[in-house]
């Protein structure tokens, strides 16, 4: 049983994405320079407001994992709760432990609230850490940002189920 702390505005639907959103998932996560990594529409899914996709996000596939990624709401649209729904809602429908990759300060707080922790290199699952080991360098020779995270059920106090 999943409660969302957001609700949709009125005029958005939720909705798996179809083949046709492929150029528009493309196009959004290359404008907002998102990881071009498993861009499998299948794995998507939008928010749609009068026939145009204004918010995306997908689950990719790892061994005994799962990634919470190419999360994006067009720029007119945010700060209205499209990606906090998004983000929860992913949640509900992640079937593995669920990961995602954090290169923005500010966004550790928007994860952190909706119960993702940070987690060291080390913790992450093997299929993860390969997928990471660039940015994981980065951090440690470079010494840019990135913060691995772990969903953790219950946290944020609404998610009412369990990874093992
Ligand atoms: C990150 C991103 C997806 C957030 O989407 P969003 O729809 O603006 O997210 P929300 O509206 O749910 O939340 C954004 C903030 O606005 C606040 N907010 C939510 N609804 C609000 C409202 N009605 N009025 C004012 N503020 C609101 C939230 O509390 C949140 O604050 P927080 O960051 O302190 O938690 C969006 O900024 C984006 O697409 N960025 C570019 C791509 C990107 O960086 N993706 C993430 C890759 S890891």
């Amino acid at each position: 049983m999943m409660h969302y702390d957001f609700l949709l505005p009125p005029e958005c639907i939720l909705r798996k994405a179809v083949s046709l959103d492929r150029l528009s998932i493309v196009f959004a996560v290359f404008k907002a320079r998102l990881d071009p990594n498993q861009l499998r529409w299948q794995q998507f899914w939008v928010i749609e407001s009068d026939g145009c996709l204004v918010a995306l996000g997908q689950l990719r596939k790892f061994h005994l994992a799962q990634e919470l990624g190419s999360l994006y709401v067009v720029k007119k649209w945010r700060k209205q709760g499209l990606g906090s729904f998004l983000v929860q809602h992913l949640i509900s429908q992640a079937t593995q432990p669920l990961y995602l990759k954090c290169v923005n300060h500010r966004l550790v707080n928007f994860y952190a609230k909706k119960g993702f922790i940070p987690i060291e290199f080390n913790d992450l699952p093997s299929s993860l850490k390969y997928k990471f080991r660039l940015s994981q360098a980065r951090k440690k020779f470079l010494n840019g940002f990135v913060v691995f995270m772990k969903y953790q059920a219950g946290l944020d106090g609404n998610i009412e189920r369990e990874f093992r």
